[in-house]
């Protein structure tokens, strides 16, 4: 009888933990998956020489995912990023966004979803000069087929979102470096994407501009439950992540999921052992 109690008690344990196990894994990986790449290899062609540039690489980025991908220059992060976007064709290996297998459509496929899904910031932005702030920001809408009045309106309330409707008029290039980039952002923003792709967005900037792009990227992330993408070389950025993907010479180093796992991968980064 004793023994019965006890085997049931410890199956009830049991359970309990498994449990217990499941909500740890959920509440770590709490939502669903939204970018797989799977086991990528790139090189590049140089003269007679093929440079392997990306090597065998994998990770999952999650809805909600504030993902830095972190490594010194030339270790391929903008490579991988456009790889991911669908502007480099990988030598093997697949992306999947959401249940897309990327290199499975043509080019003009690729295009479609790269100008209705995902919204990209560059280092550099670049502008049609011809066109204000706002035409600007409404463009990626109108070249999907949005309405032009629907496609203003919605520029225009992502650039009062952002403290810039003031400027709608301006062409941006008027703009100081700072508060072009906020546009890039809002330009990116417009279509609602899957998810923000970001290549050193402050590479360009001064600190201050840096500190406001980086919080108004958090609100985007937080507030905003977007998904965001960023490289960056910038240790600075590294606790605004949830998820830090360190790439070097083209592999994957790491991958640290939680504050505590970046805090020590930045003070590791700072204080290497001797
Ligand atoms: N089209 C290309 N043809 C040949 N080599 C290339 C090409 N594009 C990139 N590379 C090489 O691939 C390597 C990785 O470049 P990549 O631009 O991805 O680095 P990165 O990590 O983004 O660097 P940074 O932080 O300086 O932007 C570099 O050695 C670069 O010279
Ligand atoms: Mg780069």
């Amino acid at each position: 009888m004793m023994k019965t109690t006890k085997s049931l008690t410890s199956n009830l344990d049991l359970k309990k933990k498994r449990e217990l196990h499941s909500i740890k894994v959920k509440k770590k990986h709490h939502s669903t998956v939204v970018i797989k790449v799977n086991h990528l290899e790139k090189s590049f062609q140089v003269s007679n020489n093929k440079i392997p540039i990306l090597k065998d690489i994998s990770f999952k980025v999650y809805s909600k995912d504030f993902l830095i991908i972190f490594g010194p220059s030339g270790c391929g992060k903008s490579t991988l990023l456009n790889v991911i976007l669908g502007l480099e064709e990988p030598d093997s290996g697949e992306v999947i966004l959401r249940d897309t297998k990327t290199y499975s459509l043509n080019e003009s496929e690729r295009a479609d979803i790269r100008a209705k899904r995902l919204g990209v910031v560059y280092q550099q932005p670049t502008w049609i000069r011809s066109l204000s702030v706002l035409d600007n920001v409404a463009y990626p809408l109108i070249l999907t087929g949005e309405s032009r009045r629907n496609a203003i309106n919605q520029a225009l309330r992502r650039l009062e979102e952002m403290g810039l409707s003031k400027f709608r008029n301006y062409a941006p290039t008027e703009l100081s470096g700072g508060q072009q980039q906020k546009v890039s952002l809002a330009r990116a923003l417009v279509k609602n994407p899957w998810t923000l792709f970001l290549d050193e967005p402050t590479g360009n900037l001064d600190s201050k501009s840096e500190e406001e792009i980086i919080k108004m990227l958090t609100e985007i992330n937080r507030k905003g439950k977007r998904t965001i993408v960023m490289v960056t070389h910038n240790y600075s950025f590294l606790l605004r992540a949830n998820r830090v993907l360190h790439l070097l010479d083209g592999e994957v180093k790491g991958i640290h999921e939680s504050i505590h796992e970046i805090q020590q991968f930045l003070r590791n980064q700072l204080m290497p052992e001797v």
